[in-house]
């Protein structure tokens, strides 16, 4: 389990910089954990804090009960093997082969050449690069070289990997066959994953877990899909609806409420339980709520499938009754 408890990290220079403000965040182990935000929030601060290449102005950073920074020389050194961390432009050696980059960290570590081929291989060959030892990364597509990352990062079997912006240099479909890699490591080594992204697709792809994050402070956390059926905080709505449905939620409130002054839109999410069923139709029918359905979708999340409608209400009604009934259904809604 990692806590961080109440940490803050401020640059200090001409115009002192507080990156991290009074953070507190527990990521139990084996949980894929998102951390998402706006460019400039402190994210890739507060995640570089967590390995150390960034200390702490002051709290703690407990990495099952022992705080990393107290930790010195070969204790920090060693703490460290358990925590891997891949990039968004991936860092990998230029001038090593793929097997050299992802056999590097066992190198380091004094492995014989022999035993540090083999587990390079292994890692090669778990992120599907096996016929590929032999070439450099510069001849490889963005996916691949980070796939090189992603194994060298795992080759020392840490408990732990760090991804700042992982997937953002990528297209979508080399961010999802990443994402699904990423997925499947958590599963079969138990890897703890604490992901950044200021892309809130991403988190919710694969996230149990998540936070927003804000100009150094967490503004929000919760599981994915409590966070994506009670968004509390404006900031965590406002990158909700971005990806929602793929329709720019405030511009298309501004247009209907000027073509109805009176009228309402309202974001109804609903899961796996509550997507069998006829409830919405069942219950306008039931009060004579002519609705309109404006968007909607379904996602696939670690929990299960997750939907959204965005419906419009026309007339001026009291729809009070109708969120009432809505809300006892399982249903979750929000007046936008
Ligand atoms: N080494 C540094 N020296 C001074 N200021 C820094 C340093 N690193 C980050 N900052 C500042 O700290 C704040 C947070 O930066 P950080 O890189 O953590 O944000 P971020 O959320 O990762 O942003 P992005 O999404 O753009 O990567 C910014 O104002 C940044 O300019
Ligand atoms: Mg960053």
């Amino acid at each position: 389990m990692i806590s961080i408890i109440n940490v803050s990290k401020t640059f200090k220079g001409k115009n002192d910089v507080s990156a991290v403000k009074n953070v507190s965040l527990e990521i139990k182990d084996k949980e894929i954990f998102g951390i998402v935000g706006y460019s400039g929030a402190g994210k890739s601060t507060l995640i570089r804090l967590v390995n150390q290449l960034e200390k702490a102005d002051s709290g703690q950073i407990l990495i099952d009960g022992v705080d990393i920074c107290e930790l010195k020389g070969e204790a920090l050194r060693k703490q460290r093997q358990e925590i891997g961390m891949i990039f968004q432009h991936f860092n990998l050696l230029w001038s090593k082969t793929v097997l050299e980059n992802i056999m590097f960290p066992l190198v380091l570590k004094g492995l014989p050449k022999k035993e540090r081929e083999e587990e390079a291989i292994k890692m090669a060959k778990e992120v599907g690069l096996e016929d590929k030892l032999d070439v450099y990364p510069s001849t490889l597509s963005g996916g691949q070289k980070q796939r090189v990352a992603i194994a060298r990062a795992l080759v020392l079997n840490p408990k732990i990997l760090l991804c700042d912006e992982a997937t953002s240099a990528l297209d979508p479909k080399t961010t999802e066959e990443i994402l699904e890699l990423l997925k499947k490591i958590n599963k079969e080594y138990g890897l703890t994953i604490l992901m950044i992204s200021h892309q809130m697709e991403t988190i919710q792809k694969i996230c149990h877990k998540l936070a927003v994050m804000a100009d150094g402070k967490i503004v929000e956390q919760g599981s994915v899909d409590d966070i994506f059926a009670n968004p509390t905080d404006p900031l965590t709505k406002e990158l909700i609806q971005t990806v929602d449905t793929g329709v720019d939620v405030n511009k298309l409130s501004i247009e209907l409420k000027d073509k109805y002054p009176q009228g309402h839109l309202l974001r109804i999410t609903f899961s796996d339980k509550t997507s069998e069923k006829p409830i919405l139709y069942s219950i306008a029918l039931k009060l004579n709520i002519p609705i309109n359905i404006v968007s909607a979708n379904l996602k696939m999340t670690q929990a299960g499938s997750l939907g959204v409608i965005y419906i419009h209400i026309e007339e001026k009604k009291d729809i009070g009754p109708f969120l009432a009934e809505l809300e006892l259904q399982g249903l979750k809604v929000e007046v936008v």
